[in-house]
């Protein structure tokens, strides 16, 4: 009797093995990124920008690093997030956008699960785009970071001012504010990274000085402790003749970098300098 209840008993065991190697297969696919591993960060987004071909052209092109302290993240359109991720060498793949919902009737969005399911590991949150013409609020980059955390994925919240901001002083009082709403409490040094784009740096070929981007920096870090320790990137107008000159400030961890990642060779030096 023991040995039939063994025969009978041995497709529950094997399944039960089965179970245990998905679990262990899965936690070990959704484990997020070691921040901490990389010296610096230089992220590429895309925008609306790119196709099939432009795809294959870019990755014959980019020269990459051997170098595993720098993290390169590119950031396609949604719709070429598994293109890109298929041809995965040494660089990570990010979203653009996610949306605050997990599911139901939300036409047209991208949830945090989709982006999971393709292995996505960043996702850009709250770019200035989206604040001022799809009219994004704090309120929305805190519920889509919460997500992505909760999914494992590391949201790169931007923040940054306005010109008529910037003429008007109130630089520090827009960062403080769009970091103590946009940043959940679950957010941290090693789940979270902070993007600072002047909105008027934006592909318009301005920058602020290099001294300003490293006091800023300081100010976004310095101004509350809770964020010392997160990954500061800077995004506006970098190119190959000054990404060496702002990533090499002791404030800043990286670059957002948006029309010349769109441009392999340009990109490559960004990246290799
Ligand atoms: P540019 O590098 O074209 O100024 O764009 C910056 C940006 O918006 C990156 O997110």
């Amino acid at each position: 009797m023991a040995n039939i209840r063994e025969i009978f008993d041995f497709p529950k065991v094997l399944n039960i093995n089965i179970v245990a190697s998905i679990i262990i297969v899965s936690i070990r696919e959704i484990i997020m990124i070691n921040l901490d591993s990389f010296s610096s960060f230089f992220v590429a987004n895309w925008k609306l920008n790119g196709d099939f071909n432009f795809i294959d052209q870019y990755f014959d092109g980019l020269k990459l690093l051997d170098d595993k302290s720098r993290c390169i993240v590119i950031c396609p359109t949604s719709i070429h997030l598994d293109k890109v991720s298929q041809k995965k060498n040494n660089y990570y793949v990010g979203a653009q956008n996610v949306s605050q919902y997990s599911e139901g009737a939300f036409t047209g969005e991208v949830s945090c699960k989709s982006l999971t399911e393709l292995k996505i590991d960043f996702c850009i949150v709250g770019h200035s785009e989206r604040r001022l013409i799809y009219y994004e609020n704090n309120a929305d980059v805190y519920s889509k970071s919460i997500q992505l955390i909760n999914n494992y994925i590391v949201p790169i919240i931007c923040v940054g001012e306005t010109l008529e901001e910037k003429e008007n002083g109130q630089t520090n009082e827009v960062l403080t504010k769009q970091l103590n709403e946009g940043v959940p409490n679950s957010s941290n040094a090693n789940n979270t990274i902070i993007a600072y784009e002047p909105v008027w740096a934006i592909g318009t070929g301005l920058t602020p000085s290099i001294e300003e981007i490293n006091t800023t920096h300081e100010f976004i870090k310095k101004h509350n402790t809770r964020f010392n320790d997160y990954k500061v990137l800077y995004g506006g107008s970098v190119k190959a003749n000054n990404a060496n000159d702002i990533v090499s400030l002791t404030c800043v961890d990286g670059a957002l970098v948006g029309g010349a990642s769109l441009k392999y060779e340009e990109f490559s030096k960004i990246i290799i300098d």
